[in-house]
């Protein structure tokens, strides 16, 4: 379906072909939405000289030749003011609620889309620094979907490393280390989970005992080399660590599942593989035993080289040579054409350098775009980084908690008919939505503070109001007398609230494709903002229930459908539910 700006900007060509010289026939009819009409074209202004002609005279030609359900005026030095009838406008809000896609296209379709997202590391809990990975990452899954992508999810988790060692030489040694850390979490119910006391249990005892590091050093080995034993009490840690990542998915309604888990271990037969690869084809080279990839443009503040080490000098592997097979292993056997990692800006340099490894290595050709989507931080209260006030990191679980809290006391103290069920549902949608939204809603690389308070409330740009803007069209809707009519009538005059609201809501499709083409999904949350507020807006100065005819009504019923329609789509491309009432 076309847009009305491209409707417009149609028109706009179509005169430009009947009256100008070939070669200007084909430039950018330049056709923006503006203050003064529904669109503005200054395209007489930008060819004026090459032409040959005064901007003023050059409108006056170009607008004596638009034909098309448009009607235009010009302004100024040579603008043309382009005003879509009152027929197209009602027509094109028909035609959007008629379909399910609400008229967005495919733009994306078959594009093969890895998304590495996530990425908790095993045997640890989920902190503050997972959240905005999850968020975005989920976010962009949803819309590249929507938009066609054939989307394949990569959680790249930290299941692989010398930590491993440690961990199973202490549960094998102590067996009763299950039940106790347990129980220390228990204890610490707030601060700590069992995974992270038995981490704690056995960092101590590695510190600690000289002995027991050899051992725990010994069982890293015997790990990588495939010892049965040892990898049984790897499994369990494995299928204990994401039994806990899915419970925290599940709590946020992110669609990560376990099948989408690709982690470190994944890679690690192939690395001896890619290690040999890179330095048969003279992309790395020995440096004082380790084998190094160098790059010109990558150096240290002591302006030496910072090289990307593939293989350490004792032989081991590590985070970079997993990730040269991991794009290795995404180009050539999942045959992606785009890779998105959602992954933190600090790890931009490492990116950067395992691109431009794979790109000279031949796996990343021109055909592939591999794009590293990096966040801000989260903050806390004091706008630094956030921290517990013992300086610990912050579990994942408690600061959603916390917005789920103040999503029910917000809720709560106002007047609401919810049953004391319903409301802990809300809360939760409430609560989760808040967190994504204010996540999603400042520009990606930017830092926000994680502020609860301001997150729930129902007033100013925050999920919570897009959410309670959502439901009360719902309600109007569900006010109607049966029977009500939404068939559009395209007769009547067109009041501003009106034409800004429908001009706005044909508006999404192009907002989609830009955020699949920016990755910025705040675009979106900006979009769905200024549409709720144009709702409000259109609700204050024109009645729906008591229009003042039928066929004022029916366009104005249709116009709060589509309206409804679009923003809870919207919401739900970013992963943040809907609910009924609230
Ligand atoms: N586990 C990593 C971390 O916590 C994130 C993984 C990101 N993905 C990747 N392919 N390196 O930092």
């Amino acid at each position: 379906m076309r847009a009305l700006r491209e409707v417009a900007a149609d028109a706009v060509t179509r005169a430009m072909r009947a009256t100008l010289p070939p070669e200007l026939r084909s430039a950018d009819p330049l056709v923006r939405r503006s203050d003064h009409a529904d669109f503005q074209s200054n395209v007489s202004l930008s060819l004026a000289k090459r032409a040959g002609r005064k901007p003023r005279e050059l409108a006056e030609q170009l607008a004596g030749a638009l034909d098309g359900g448009i009607g235009v005026e010009l302004s100024g030095p040579g603008f043309l003011n382009l005003t879509v009838t009152d027929e197209t406008l009602w027509r094109q809000v028909a035609a959007r609620l008629a379909d399910d896609r609400l008229g967005v296209g495919s733009p994306e379709l078959g594009r093969r889309t890895v998304i590495d997202y996530s990425g908790p590391n095993i045997a640890k809990e989920m902190h503050v620094g997972h959240l905005r990975t999850t968020i975005i990452g989920d976010a962009l899954a949803r819309l590249l979907d929507h938009l066609g992508a054939v989307v394949i999810r990569q959680n790249h988790l930290g299941d692989w490393g010398t930590q491993f060692g440690m961990l199973i030489e202490y549960l094998d040694t102590h067996p009763e280390a299950r039940w106790r850390a347990a129980d220390l979490a228990e204890g610490e119910a707030a601060t700590t989970s069992a995974l992270d006391a038995l981490y704690k249990l056995a960092r101590a005892e590695f510190d600690a005992d000289p002995e027991f590091a050899d051992r725990a050093r010994q069982r890293v080995v015997a790990l990588q080399a495939g010892d049965e034993a040892t990898l049984a009490s790897w499994h369990e840690l494995v299928a204990e660590s994401q039994k806990a990542f899915q419970a925290i998915y599940d709590y946020l309604g992110v669609l990560l599942t376990a099948e989408d888990s690709a982690g470190e271990s994944s890679y690690n037969r192939y690395l001896d593989e890619v290690a040999v690869e890179v330095e048969r084809a003279g992309v790395a080279q020995d440096s004082d035993g380790a084998l190094c990839v160098f790059f010109d443009d990558v150096t240290g503040p002591d302006g030496d080289p910072v090289p990307l080490i593939v293989r350490k000098s004792d032989g081991g592997y590590g985070y970079a040579t997993t990730d040269l097979a991991t794009i290795r292993y995404r180009i050539q056997e999942l045959k992606a054409s785009r890779i998105l990692y959602v992954v933190d800006t600090r790890q931009a340099l490492h990116f950067r350098m395992v691109f431009d490894t794979a790109r000279r290595m031949g796996w990343l050709t021109d055909d592939v775009s591999a794009e590293h989507i990096g966040f801000g931080t989260v903050l806390g209260p004091d706008g630094k980084p956030f921290k517990t006030r013992s300086g610990g990191t912050v579990r994942l679980v408690e600061l959603l908690d916390s917005a789920v809290e103040r999503a029910r006391v917000e809720i709560e103290t106002k007047p609401h008919t919810l049953a004391p069920d319903e409301l802990g549902t809300v809360a939760r949608q409430a609560g989760i939505g808040a967190v994504k939204y204010a996540d999603l809603s400042t520009s990606r690389i930017k830092d926000y503070v994680f502020d609860p308070v301001r997150m729930v409330s129902f007033y100013g740009n925050t999920g919570v109001y897009l959410q309670y803007a959502h439901t009360r069209i719902r309600s109007i809707l569900r006010k109607l007398p049966p029977g009500t009519s939404d068939t559009v009538v395209g007769d009547g005059p067109v009041l501003p609230a009106e034409r800004a609201l429908a001009l706005l809501n044909d508006e999404y499709a192009a907002t989609l494709a830009d955020v699949a083409a920016t990755l910025e999904p705040h675009r979106l949350c900006g979009y769905l903002f200024s549409l709720a507020k144009a709702f409000t807006e259109f609700y204050e100065s024109c009645p729906v229930l008591n229009a003042e005819s039928d066929a004022v009504r029916a366009n104005r019923v249709a116009l709060c459908r589509l309206t409804g329609t679009t923003l809870g789509q919207g919401l739900g491309l970013l992963g943040i539910e809907t609910p009924d009432r609230m």
